[in-house]
This record gives C-alpha cells, sequence and structure tokens, in this order.
C-alpha cells in the first residue's frame, strides 16, 4: 500500500490510559508536554486525528508551517460551527468513510477507506503523516501495520483507571492482527514534570 511516512504522539498514564473516559479533556500533562507536542508536528506535511479527539479537545490543529488538517470520521457527523472551520491554518481534508458525503465550506472532502485517504494523501505529496489520536484511529493505523513511529510522554504522577479508558490502540477488545516491533530512539526523563519523553523507530 502506497502511504506517507506516519508517526503518532500520545500522553500515557501510570496504567497506560490516554484518557479516564472516552470524552476527556486534553490538558492533564505538563507545559513542557504541550512543548514537545508543538515540536512533534514540525517536519509534517499533515496532521491526522479522529473526530472523537478533534471533538472532545476543540482542536484547531494549527501548526507552523500550515500542514494539512485531516480528520476521519466514520459517519461524518462534522460540527461547521467547530473551531477547525473557523480558524486560520493549513487546508482541511476530511474523510467519511460510511456516511453521506456532505460539504463543509472550505475543506476538502474525500470518501473510501482510510488505506485509499492515506493513498490519496501521498498522491498530493504528503510525505510525513503526524497522528495525534485518538486511541480507536491508531489501532486502526496498528491493524494496518501502518505505524512507523511512536512518540510518547510517560505521564506516571496519573493513575486514570476505568474499564473503558482508551489506550494507544483504543479501548481493550480484540488483539492485533499482529504485534509490531519498534526500537527506542529517544528517551528523556523530566525529573522536574514526573514525565519522560519516548520515542521509538519501527524495527526495520
Ligand atoms: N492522551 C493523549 O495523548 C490523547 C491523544 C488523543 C486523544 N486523546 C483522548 O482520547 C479521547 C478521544 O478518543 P476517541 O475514542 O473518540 O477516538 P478517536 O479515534 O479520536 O475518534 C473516534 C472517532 O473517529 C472516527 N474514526 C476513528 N477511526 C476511524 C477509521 N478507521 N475510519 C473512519 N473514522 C474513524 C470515528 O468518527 P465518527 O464518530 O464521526 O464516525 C470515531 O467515532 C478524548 O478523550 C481525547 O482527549 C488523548
Amino acid at each position: 500500500m502506497t502511504r506517507p511516512h506516519i508517526s503518532i504522539n500520545f500522553a500515557v498514564s501510570a496504567d497506560g490510559k490516554i484518557s479516564s473516559v472516552a470524552r476527556r479533556p486534553s490538558g492533564w500533562t505538563s507545559e513542557e508536554d504541550h512543548a514537545r507536542l508543538l515540536q512533534l508536528r514540525k517536519g509534517a506535511d499533515a496532521l491526522l486525528v479522529g473526530r472523537g479527539t478533534l471533538e472532545a479537545d476543540r482542536m484547531t490543529m494549527k501548526a507552523s508551517g500550515d500542514p494539512l488538517r485531516c480528520v476521519v470520521s466514520r459517519g461524518g457527523k462534522f460540527d461547521p460551527a467547530h473551531p477547525l472551520f473557523h480558524s486560520a491554518g493549513g487546508p482541511i481534508h476530511l474523510l467519511i468513510t460510511e456516511g453521506p458525503a456532505l460539504e463543509i465550506p472550505g475543506a476538502t472532502i474525500h470518501t473510501g477507506s482510510l488505506a485509499s485517504f492515506l493513498q490519496e494523501l501521498t498522491a498530493i505529496g504528503v510525505k510525513h503523516l503526524h497522528c495525534e489520536g485518538g486511541g480507536e484511529l491508531a489501532r486502526e493505523l496498528a491493524a494496518m501495520d501502518a505505524i512507523d513511529e511512536i512518540h510518547l510522554t510517560w505521564a506516571g504522577h496519573t493513575i486514570f483507571g476505568g474499564r473503558a479508558a482508551p489506550t494507544i490502540s483504543g479501548v481493550p477488545g480484540e488483539f492485533l492482527p499482529a504485534s509490531g516491533a519498534y526500537e527506542l530512539i529517544e528517551f528523556d526523563p523530566r525529573p522536574e514534570t514526573g514525565e519522560c519523553f519516548l520515542s521509538y523507530r519501527r524495527k526495520a
């Protein structure tokens, strides 16, 4: 499958969760983590999130260099009043895999599968796609064996608990078709915040 180089970035609690409930807002990690989040966006030609994360975190997906702002949805229930559609930034590309192809002024609408969307992004020049969640979308990428880099902030200062609380591969459920193997390329503990920045690259 032709696709861009894909990286993901998540903050993870001591019990491996990415949020306490399905719709917890962001902001539970340090300012340094937020700075790293912005740093990791640099160099990406496109940012990608699931509609759940877009809604929960009220994201505008603004980043230096104005990368494409891509959001995926099955049902396509995008709110035209969402801040994403009213903020300056990179071109907006929405993927709707199952619902009707609605029109949102200023946004390019794609239909079809996530795999075909990745091919279309490649065709318009996206070499590096950076995904900021959520778990449901990252699980789909992992199931497609389409994650090349994993960036984590280990935020062991917090325990979320919760049977329904998602991890970076979504809510606990079926095993992935195969395990992925990654090697550590960055280990950056931050004692002052109780967090640790980690980066992994897919093993050749
Ligand atoms: N700790 C962290 O670093 C971090 C990072 C990101 C998010 N989060 C948290 O995670 C929560 C949001 O997660 P979420 O469970 O809602 O997951 P999500 O993946 O952001 O959103 C799920 C929605 O995205 C769409 N989607 C996901 N995979 C898709 C696919 N393969 N094809 C088409 N559409 C797809 C669907 O949208 P439709 O419903 O429109 O069909 C689905 O309902 C929030 O609480 C957020 O704060 C935490």
